[in-house]
């Protein structure tokens, strides 16, 4: 598979979690939280859609393209969400940022622009035990206008 932009031959069980085998290749990134697909601190990006690894076979995964945490490049909303308090323990940090980049690069894209209620519904899959969301929202909502404002939209 492919793993940030990088080719990764690795040999995996039959009932291994992508989670674990990105563990082995030394990325902590993704964290296992729940391990029931219901935090969304292990998301990453299966081509190209958000998936919870905890629930992905990694042997399902040949020839597939992920991006995990360490390799979402949106130094914008990392900024964003320091500004905003969004982040505290942090536990969550990494599946959000997964999650909002997704959202980020598609509107960005097509020029869509999500209210508050839709930006939450779309990452309803990654719970916060800290922040209340209001910090993580509002950190989404402004990187996405200051896109749409960069590629004048
Ligand atoms: Fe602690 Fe989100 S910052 S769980």
């Amino acid at each position: 598979m492919t793993v940030n932009g990088h080719e990764v031959t690795t040999t995996v069980g039959p009932t291994e979690a992508l989670l674990e085998t990105l563990r082995h290749l030394g990325l902590t990134g993704p964290k296992g939280g729940c391990h029931e697909g219901e935090c969304g601190a292990c998301s990453v990006v299966l081509d190209g859609s958000v998936v919870c690894s905890c629930l992905v076979l990694a042997a399902v995964c040949a020839d597939r393209h992920v991006v995990t945490p360490e390799g979402v490049e949106a130094p914008d909303l990392a900024e964003a969400l320091v500004e905003h308090g969004a982040v505290q323990c942090g536990f969550c940090t990494p599946g959000i940022v997964v999650s909002a980049s997704v959202l980020l690069d598609r509107c960005s894209e097509t020029g869509d622009r999500p209210d508050r209620s839709r930006i939450t519904e779309e990452l309803s899959g990654n719970l916060c035990r800290c922040t209340g969301y209001c910090g993580i929202i509002t950190a989404v909502e402004q990187t996405l206008d200051r896109r749409l404002v960069r590629r004048g939209r």
